[in-house]
Parts: C-alpha cells; structure tokens; sequence
C-alpha cells in the first residue's frame, strides 16, 4: 500500500458546487444576469447553517443571558457560551476566557487602545502602525495621540505593497508602546509576515495587535503560534451575521486592563460608593450583547472548520492566480497590490476608466465588486490613486465567476479604449 499524499492532506479539496447549494442569496440574477459576488473583502453571504441557528434562536429560546434562572436564559447562556468555545478552538487560544465579544473588529482595537495602551502611554511615546492599514487601525491610534501627546509612527510600503522586517525592526524605538498591524491588506492583499513582526516586536518587549479581520475567512489562524498579545476580527467577513466581533487577548494581560465601558453583566458588585468589577472576559463585555449574532459566529465558526480552513486557503489562491492571469492580460489594467505571499483580493485601476464606472458596468453584468478607497485612504495616497476597484474572493467562487469577472472588465476596456 503506497503512503498517502502529504500534500492532498495539507490541501484537502473543497466541493465548491455543493458548498455554493448552502448560501440561498447566490441564487438569485441581478440585473438579469446569475449574481457573481465578489464583494467578500467587505461582507461575507451567509450559509443556510448560520441563517437557521440565528433563527433558532429567536425562534425557539430566545432569552437574555447571565442573568436569568429561567429555562430560556439558560439555554440562552449556554449557547452564548458555547460559541465562546467555539471560537477559543478556532484561534487555538489556551483560554476561553481571552475571548471578548465586541460590536465588530474596529471595537475589538479600540478596546485595545482605551484599556491597554492608554493608561500605558505618556507624551512622546510611540505607536507602530504600517502604512496599509485600515483606518480602523490608524484613528483610534491618532486620537490616542493628540490625547496624550505620543506619536504615531509608519512602516513604509513598497510598490508591490509590502513591509519589510527591517523597516518594522528599525522603527522600534524604547518609546514603542504597541504595534498594530494588519495580517492581510484589505485594499491590496498582502499577507503580512506577522509572525516574525511579533517576534521582532516581543524581542523589545513591545506588544503587537494584529487585526485578522481579512484574514480568518482566508487561512488558518493559530494565536499562540502568532504569538500576537492581541488578534481582532469582524464576524460578518467569516460568513457570521453583522453586529459581532472577537478580541483575543492574552489573559495575563487583560488581568490588568481597566473597564472600557461600564454597566450590567461587567461587574461583580456595585454600590455607589464603589464598584469591583469581574474578570476578563465579562469586564469588557458591559450591557446585552448581540446575543443571536454570537451564537450565529459559533455557527460559522463551524461552518468554515468543517470545509477546513486549508481547503479555502488552496481554493481562494486558486481563484486569485486564475484572476491576476486573466485580469493583467487586459490592455490598460494596472493591479494594485502585487506582493509575493497575497490572499484573495485583487485591486486594480484602468487607465481612463474611474473605478465607480468600472464597479457600475461590472454590476450591469451581475458582477458585485467594491469600488473606492476600501477604508484604506493613506494606501491610495501612497499609489497616487483617488480608488481601486476590487474583487474580493470567497469560499463559494469559482472559477467561471472569475472568468466573467475578466469579461465584463473587457467590456469596460472596449467602451473607455
Ligand atoms: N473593510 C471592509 C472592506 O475592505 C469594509 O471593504
């Protein structure tokens, strides 16, 4: 008997045809047209599994959770609780208890800010940030600054959209308070080497955030193989319903971290002359949360573990080859983003055509992609360009999708040429 195929079990197949019978919203025409959506990198559809438990839950026990000893707020809690677990096993985080739910990601880092580097930074101290980001990993950092008079410093990226660990390392300064970093570029693509960026950061004993929202639906995450303090993402990009977001955070860590809001369900007892507040993670989940939207994470959570993360990794990389061969071919287009290690999102601008044309005439043809600055703005101005258009690939793509992708972009050329 021959060994088995090393690399068929690093890579196992996705069976994107059945995958495709899970998400109803892919079955409808737009504009008379089969809907081809490309719009990942801004939302993720929804599969029928994280639909029905979202439903379940209202539907069948629906109830406020950590505070009633009735049977539907048990129910409620345990769930909620459940998608916790869920979500600790999906990360490999060592600890349930270092998983906080939060509005979405661009909560999940200003968490990070108010609780963690705030009360750690005084004036003239430095924040480390690359110039990829999105904003929601440079505001929060700017008004950290003009609050206290620290400085937010920028890794430079190449032409192709890179960092270099040179940059990040040289830049790392006795005044480094945290470093924020992206670990794939939602505007250009770029997978960031952020292991090796939480190594060079730990070896100064400088904590790292690293924002995974585009990330996750693309490829495995392991936390402590990261080796991040902090790793934030947004349900609704991994096929889970809007309203929900994750910060893990190291547990030695959040023990020391105040309250960022307070009110119901974050304390341990209240009188009004003092307030003690309760452990991670409840200290930092103060009011109801999206009770339904966590349990609906859990859901996807499940979904995309059972597809396995390696099988969606060697799909989308699939589809992101097929669609740079196709797409560079076209006279006039430019690809912004050509990094060497790039996840499933491809950038481009055409000569004379303005991405909002391209982004309209694509949609005539069914063909949902973004247009604009994809919250990305410093990254335009580091391109001297106003916006991108961009197809952002997901689990449910294929391969004719991509093919009419690189027709309609076609029809764009032959009206602008
Ligand atoms: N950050 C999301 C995007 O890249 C909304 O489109």
């Amino acid at each position: 008997m021959s060994a088995p195929d090393p690399l068929l079990r690093a890579a196992p197949r996705l069976d994107v045809e059945r995958v495709r019978e899970d998400f109803p919203i892919l079955r409808q025409q737009v504009h008379g047209k089969p809907l081809v959506y490309l719009d990942n990198g801004a939302s993720a559809q929804k599969p029928q599994q994280v639909i029905e438990a979202v439903t379940r839950c209202y539907r069948e026990y629906y109830s406020n959770i950590h505070r009633g000893i009735h049977m539907l707020s048990q129910t409620a809690t345990a769930a909620f609780e459940e998608a916790r677990g869920k979500v600790a096993r999906f990360l490999n985080a060592p600890s349930e208890k270092e998983i906080i739910f939060t509005r979405g990601c661009t909560e999940a880092i200003n968490l990070v800010a108010y609780s963690y580097v705030r009360p750690r930074l005084r004036a003239g101290d430095e924040i480390l940030i690359s110039a990829m980001e999105h904003h929601s990993n440079i505001v929060p950092w700017q008004i950290l600054c003009e609050e206290t008079g620290a400085k937010l410093v920028v890794v430079p990226i190449s032409d192709a959209g890179e960092i270099s660990l040179e940059d990040v390392e040289s830049r790392i300064t006795e005044r480094t308070r945290i470093v924020g970093i992206m670990q794939v570029s939602n505007a250009l693509g770029t997978i960031n080497p952020v292991r090796e960026i939480v190594r060079i950061a730990h070896a100064r004993s400088v904590a790292v955030l690293v924002d995974g929202a585009q990330a996750v639906p693309r490829m495995a995450v392991d936390v402590q193989d990261i080796g991040a303090d902090f790793y934030a993402f947004s349900s609704h990009k991994l096929y889970g319903p809007t309203g929900v977001g994750v910060l893990y955070g190291r547990l030695d860590l959040l023990k020391t971290m105040p309250p960022w809001q307070g009110g119901g369900d974050m304390i341990r007892s209240v009188s009004f002359e003092r307030t003690e507040f309760a452990e991670p993670p409840a200290r930092f989940e103060a009011g109801t949360p999206n009770i339904a939207g966590v349990i609906g994470l859990g859901a996807a959570v499940d979904y995309v573990t059972a597809l396995d993360l390696r099988a969606i990794e060697a799909h989308e990389a699939d589809l992101l080859r097929y669609a740079t061969e196709l797409v560079s071919e076209i006279p006039g287009v430019r690809i912004i983003g050509t990094a060497a290690e790039k996840a499933g999102v491809l950038s481009f601008v055409m000569e004379d055509a303005h991405p909002h044309d391209i982004g309209t005439i694509l949609d005539a043809d069914g063909v949902a992609i973004r247009s604009g600055h994809h919250c990305a703005q410093p990254v335009m101005q580091r391109f001297g360009i106003p916006a991108t258009a961009r197809a952002s690939f997901g689990l449910y793509n294929t391969r004719v999708e991509v093919e009419q992708l690189a027709a309609s972009i076609r029809k764009v050329r032959d009206l602008f040429a």
